[in-house]
């Protein structure tokens, strides 16, 4: 045994905390964490002693790569504004810069260090490991800020916030001089914010001499970003990475999820021990994918070893997402299989999260990715192939800890053939509409001379001007008017930022803000796989026959009326947690109203206008998200023509399960006329004919006109989330955008021309009735 385990090894031994600190300056002679006018083992941020566990995360840190640059890195950072630090993920970047940066000329006694995540789930899970290795509670001296979730104060040094956050704050202090340094980390992720942020602070820069900026990346397309930053130094963090075998299907997969699931119970029998992570898409196919895994692993009996499957995903509770770091369980007995970890994990393990341990890595190839067609306008999150610098990264979390292995679930000629080199920067995918209104804000007119390191598309642009005009957000020059100030100050995307606006107009400011609450949060019905009829008719009694915002308007209230209990939700199928959440977005955006003197406001419950003055409101902010039936039975957007079908959450398309009909009518189908929805106990007998409802029936009635909120792209074109109009408040509320003269020909146009006919007629009339 080395000389330096044996040392580790009674250090941990021992309890004393003196001792513990005596020992450390022993072992550690060139230790150059140096507490300044501090008595060693007193915390210098809060005065406190320092605890046994402050001591334990301390070696381990002084174990990370970037350990052994830190002095040097701050001398970087002395000599130079801005610093471009690569290194490979699990180095310790992100835990370790911002606490050196902390230490570089006393910044955290005076101002403030930045540290920007693009994941919510790694801001927060990041930002409590640090305020845990600098031994100070989370949201004093270290903290965290994401959209709707603030745990922060007066106190905090050291901020990890998401970049769309900092790019808010931006908004009301420009020049962002609250901090001394800030740190983009992630920056290879090229996400939306984070792009605008690199155009923004290069800006910043030139106007604060004393702001530094640290750009932080995984991967080596930091050169590029070397480029973009006029030439500031690049540090990179030598890797430490074992060796990982690759091994490529022989044929392509079908299936990649019963695939991946027989690939991780082949490696829990025959591999040696370490623990797995498996790459899905999202949260339904990672709970699906565990659920399985538990079940044919349990059936294995005591010839394996046990196990834990642990999910990862960007709306797991973040108790839930701590156990990702606690350790696989033990063997059963002594020299008996190994027990293993199995992280089932989106996107979020490939570099903003390092999980110890990990030893082989299976790669489905897929990931969920946005998708924008400027020209038909839908921005969607599809399920899309990985690029190779994913694959790598992904092949890379085998090998942290030991040579590991990584089983690709495609074939080694799709890999070299199929994809593409690099993920597409996220601007380059996105509808900007939020981006625009917000450079606006910030003062940013010339959007074509903007220093983007990719720019947009030059059509997705003018698309982005385009709405936000139809919204009157923006003017006919493009200047921000005052509803387009106001509607930046929401953290919302512009639409829902203007029906909110606008709702006190509709008397209705207070049921509007339920529903954007309630649509701002995951999804609130539980459906859980032992209770899905009951979690159906649960989700059932809320329904609205106008559609699926009024049902979570529904669900909004009796959460509200039943005191908010947990038992309520627990039997009602509802996501405690979800309404919690909702609620507390409510109240945020109840202070932005209040901020602007916005009435709150409702409707008398009793009146016929309480639903369709919601209705109305609802539309003021979505008549661009517009669909409507055509003869054929199919929707198409307006506008754009994309046949699109309701998802099958909606309650506006529900059939009843059990059905009375009075006639059975044969023609070329087998139609049932005049029935009647009945609950199933009654129903003794059926046949199993198929049957059709009869298109005169009122039970299946499909809207001719309907809002969405989200347009999804999977097999078929959807639209989720949606509601009832009537075509006439389209043409009363924005006649600037059923401007005939500009539509396209098709069956809602002639719908559109009959009702400004009647219109013109209803006019005519009661003028010659005066
Ligand atoms: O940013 P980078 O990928 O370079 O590394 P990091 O996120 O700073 O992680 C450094 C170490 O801290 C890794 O060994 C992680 O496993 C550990 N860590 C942890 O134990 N718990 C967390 N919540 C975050 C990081
Ligand atoms: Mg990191």
């Amino acid at each position: 045994m080395s000389t330096e385990r044996k040392r580790k090894v009674s250090l941990f031994d021992v309890v004393d905390e003196t001792s513990v600190s005596a020992k450390l300056s022993k072992v550690n002679g060139s230790f150059s964490f140096k507490p300044p006018a501090v008595p060693s083992g007193i915390n210098r941020w809060n005065g406190r002693p320092y605890s046994t566990r402050y001591y334990e995360i301390l070696e381990k840190r002084k174990a990370l790569p970037v350990w052994q640059q830190k002095d040097e890195f701050l001398q970087v950072l002395k000599a130079n504004q801005t610093v471009i630090l690569v290194g490979e993920t699990g180095s310790g970047k992100t835990t370790q810069i911002p606490q050196f940066v902390l230490e570089y000329e006393d910044v955290g006694k005076r101002s403030m260090v930045a540290c920007t995540q693009p994941r919510r789930v790694a801001a927060m899970s990041v930002s409590r490991r640090v305020a845990e290795e600098m031994d100070v509670t989370i949201g004093e001296e270290v903290g965290y800020s994401i959209r709707f979730e603030d745990c922060s104060s007066h106190k905090t040094m050291l901020k990890y916030l998401t970049d769309g956050m900092l790019l808010r704050e931006a908004m009301a202090d420009p020049l962002l001089e609250r901090y001394k340094v800030i740190v983009l980390d992630e920056a290879h992720e090229r996400t939306l914010a984070t792009d605008v942020l690199f155009g923004l602070l290069k800006e910043v820069l030139k106007n604060r001499s004393d702001l530094k900026l640290v750009v932080m990346s995984a991967t080596l397309e930091a050169e590029k970003f070397q480029g973009y930053f006029s030439g500031a130094p690049l540090m990179k963090v030598p890797g430490r990475l074992h060796p990982v075998e690759i091994f490529y299907t022989q044929d392509p997969e079908r299936d990649y999820l019963e695939a991946a699931i027989r690939t991780v119970v082949q490696i829990h029998m025959c591999e040696p021990q370490g623990d797995i992570l498996v790459f899905l898409t999202g949260e339904e196919e990672i709970e699906d994918a565990c659920r399985k895994l538990t079940k044919e692993i349990n059936n294995l009996g005591d010839q394996v070893g046990p196990v834990k499957v642990v999910p990862l995903y960007s709306t797991l509770p973040p108790l839930m997402q701590q156990k990702i770091f606690e350790p696989a369980p033990a063997p059963l007995e002594e020299g008996g299989p190994p027990g293993r970890k199995i992280v089932v994990s989106t996107n979020i393990a490939e570099t903003s999260l390092t999980i110890d341990g990990i030893v082989y890595v299976i790669d489905p190839g897929f990931s969920k990715q946005k998708v924008y067609n400027p020209r038909i306008r839908v921005e969607s999150l599809l399920i899309s192939p990985i690029s190779k610098a994913s694959a790598h990264q992904r092949a890379g979390r085998a090998g942290r800890t030991q040579p590991g292995k990584c089983f690709r679930l495609y074939t080694e000629k799709s890999f070299n053939g199929d994809l593409h080199e690099q993920t597409y920067p996220e601007i380059l995918r996105s509808n900007l509409a939020n981006t625009v209104l917000t450079l606006k804000k910030l003062g940013i007119d010339d959007l074509v001379h903007f220093d983007f390191m990719d720019p947009p598309a030059p059509e997705t642009l003018m698309r982005a001007l385009e709405v936000l005009n139809y919204l009157g957000a923006l003017d006919d020059d493009g200047n921000l008017t005052k509803l387009g100030e106001i509607m930046s100050e929401f953290p919302l995307d512009p639409q829902m930022a203007k029906m909110l606006v606008v709702s006190p107009e509709f008397n209705c400011s207070n049921e509007i803000l339920s529903i954007s609450a309630m649509l701002s949060v995951p999804n609130c019905f539980l459906r859980p796989r032992e209770a899905q009829k009951a979690a159906d008719e649960a989700k059932a009694r809320f329904g609205h026959i106008d559609g699926d915002h009024l049902t979570l308007l529904n669900v909004y209230h009796a959460y509200k009326q039943n005191g908010e209990d947990s038992s309520w939700c627990y039997e009602n199928f509802i996501n405690h947690r979800t309404m919690k959440a909702a609620d507390n977005v409510r109240q945020q955006l109840v202070r932005i109203m209040a901020r602007f003197n916005m009435k709150l406001c409702s409707t008398d419950f009793s009146s016929r206008d309480y639903y369709i003055n919601i209705r109305k409101a609802m539309l003021a902010g979505y008549f661009m998200q517009v669909a409507h039936l055509e003869r054929t039975g199919h929707y198409l957007t307006v506008k754009d023509n994309q046949v699109v079908h309701l998802h099958p959450s909606t309650c506006l398309d529900h059939k009843p399960e059990w059905v009375i009909y009075n006639e059975y009518v044969l023609t070329s189908r087998n139609f049932i006329r005049t029935v009647m929805d009945i609950k199933g106990e009654c129903v003794r007998h059926f046949s199993c004919i198929v049957v059709h409802l009869h298109p005169s029936t009122c039970l299946d009635h499909k809207p001719e006109w309907v809002i969405y909120n989200e347009y999804v792209l999977t097999s078929r074109n959807f639209i989720r989330t949606v509601m009832d109009i009537k075509g006439e408040w389209l043409i009363d509320i924005a006649p600037h955008y059923y401007d005939l003269s500009n539509f396209p020909s098709c069956e809602a146009k002639r719908m559109l021309e009959r009702l400004y006919n009647n219109r013109e007629r209803e006019k005519a009339d009661s003028k010659t009735r005066k």
